[in-house]
Formats: structure tokens, sequence, C-alpha cells
């Protein structure tokens, strides 16, 4: 890990991304080991969860640890106290905190005041701890990255930009099909070709999802409407009206590609209701595979 957090799947070396889809599988097998015996851990949610905070508290638990959930009414970062009190004074109480935020800037405040490890659960910018549990199913349905076409069709959002991080990592070719203005940041493009460039694979955009997801072996989608955005909805269902994935844009991926959603899915909006249970998807193997990832996050945090 580069520091004491992870903020970014760049936080992690290439090699060490690879590592921890093995240490997740480890986790996945059955690890009974305790990490985090007698550790404290502040879940900080500024946004609605499910799996994200339902598998953090279980693996905490798992690992030994214990957590207290904080909802945004009950901090109000930013807006009842400045963040970096919020983060000094936890840090005076918790062994680490699990933060998902708005702005990904909240974290890095965070971060910069603590002695502790915060751990990114989702911000605009990124959604690491998704993306490290998709290799994780990836590796299980595919056996290995090397030479995968992986489409992602839609937003070029958090979800997007940490899978095209990892994808650069482990040598998978990563294709996004957007409109021209949601495509990935600019930083998080360069990081992901940075690593490209080293494993010898791709990172692409293009506009049409059927130029994607031709001979693709993974098809992922994600809310055209992600937290934060809600006051863009109408727009966003007219922009993205071509991006939806169904049954008829997948024929054109290699007969045994898997369907990846990280969910909420809106069926009828980014995914045809008949995806989600496609003979090809496992959405719900990605969304068991949050508390394998994690786990392995944290007991990798805190070895
Ligand atoms: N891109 C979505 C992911 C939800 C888990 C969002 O940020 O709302």
């Amino acid at each position: 890990m580069r520091g004491k957090d992870f903020l970014s799947v760049a936080d992690l070396s290439s090699a060490e991304v690879l590592q921890m889809v093995c240490k997740a599988k480890a986790m996945k097998a059955g690890s009974t080991a305790r990490p985090l015996e007698g550790k404290q851990f502040a879940l900080l949610f500024e946004k609605p969860s499910l799996r994200t905070r339902v598998s953090f508290e279980v693996g905490i638990r798992q690992l030994g640890g214990q957590c207290i959930y904080l909802s945004k009414d009950d901090v109000g970062l930013g807006t009842r106290e400045p963040e970096e009190d919020v983060a000094r004074v936890l840090d005076r109480w918790v062994d680490g905190i699990i933060a998902r935020v708005y702005s990904h800037r909240s974290l890095e405040i965070l971060s910069e005041h603590t002695s502790i490890p915060v751990v990114n659960a989702l911000s605009d910018l990124e959604h690491p701890c998704q993306a490290m549990a998709d290799m994780l199913t990836i590796q299980e349905h595919k056996g290995s990255f090397d030479g995968l076409r992986v489409a992602f069709v839609g937003d070029g959002n958090n979800v997007a930009s940490s899978l095209s991080i990892a994808c650069a990592s482990v040598g998978a070719d990563f294709v996004l099909a957007s409109p021209r203005e949601y495509r990935m940041p600019a930083q998080v493009l360069e990081e992901a070709k940075r690593r490209a460039a080293v494993s010898e694979s791709a990172i692409e955009w293009v506009e049409t999802p059927a130029e994607a997801v031709k001979d693709a072996d993974v098809v992922y989608t994600d809310t055209w409407v992600s937290m934060g955005h809600e006051n863009e909805k109408a727009e966003r269902l007219g922009v993205f009206r071509d991006y939806k994935v169904d049954e008829s844009l997948v024929k054109g991926a290699k007969s045994d590609f898997v369907f990846m959603h990280d969910m909420p899915a809106y069926r009828g909006q980014e995914v045809s209701e008949g995806m989600i249970d496609h003979p090809r998807s496992v959405v719900f193997d990605q969304a068991e595979n949050r508390l394998h990832a994690q786990k392995a996050i944290l007991a990798e945090l805190f070895s």
C-alpha cells in the first residue's frame, strides 16, 4: 500500500492489486484470521448504502473488530462541523474510518488529519472496494485477466474509474462506451493508461455500446444517475437512452461473457428487466465478493 489509507485503487501497485485478489480469495475460502481483534471502526456514511454498509459491518466483526455507524444526520460532515475536526476527534477514539462521501476531497481531508487508516466506501471519484470485489469475481469466472476485454457501458463514473485502474493493473483491456461528455476524469485516465502501458493492455473510449461490447468477455453497467446527481436525472435519462445493456446488445459479446452490475440496478433504465437474471449474469457474486474483498483490504491495512 502506498500509505496508511485505501482511497483509490491507485493506492495499490499493479502487483498489489493481483495480490489483493489472492488475499480476497483466501478470505472467501474461509480464513479464520482475526487481525482486527479489539479494534474499533467508524463507518461514516453521507449517502445511503446496503451492500457497502452490511458487508463492512459483517466483515469487520468476522475479523474481530467492532463498528459504529454514523449517518449524514449524525455527523453533518463539513456542515455541522468541519471535516478536519471530525477527523481529529475520531482519531482519538477509533482505529479506522470507513467513509462514503459526496466529495473525494472529504476523504483526503479525513486522511490528512488522522493517523489511522481511512477507507473509501465510495466517493464521487472512485469506488475502489467495488473494483476489488469485481476483480475477484472476474477471476472466479474467467480464470485469468490476461487479454480479457472488459466493456463498461454508460457513465464514466466512480465505478468505471476504479475498475479501469484495476483492469490496467492486471493486464485486462478496458473499454468505456459513453457519450463524449461523460468520459472518465483526466487524472483517472492518466493513471489507468500509465498502468496499461506496463501491463501491455489497452484503455479505450468509444461512443457506441455495440462497438465496446463486440467480443467482450465482461459487459458491465452502472446507474446513469449516481448519488449526488439526482438533480440531473431528467437530463441524464435522455443523454444515456441509447446506452442500455439488454439481451440484444450482449449478443455482440463473446458467447461466454459475464454480465456485471454493482447495483442498485434500475431495470428499464441502464439495464433491461431480464439482464439481472440472465444466465450470464454474475451480479450477486459481485455483491457477495464485496465482503471478501473488503476483508482482504482491511487485513492488509492492519497487518
Ligand atoms: N455510481 C453509483 C454507485 C452506487 C453503488 C453511485 O455513485 O451512486
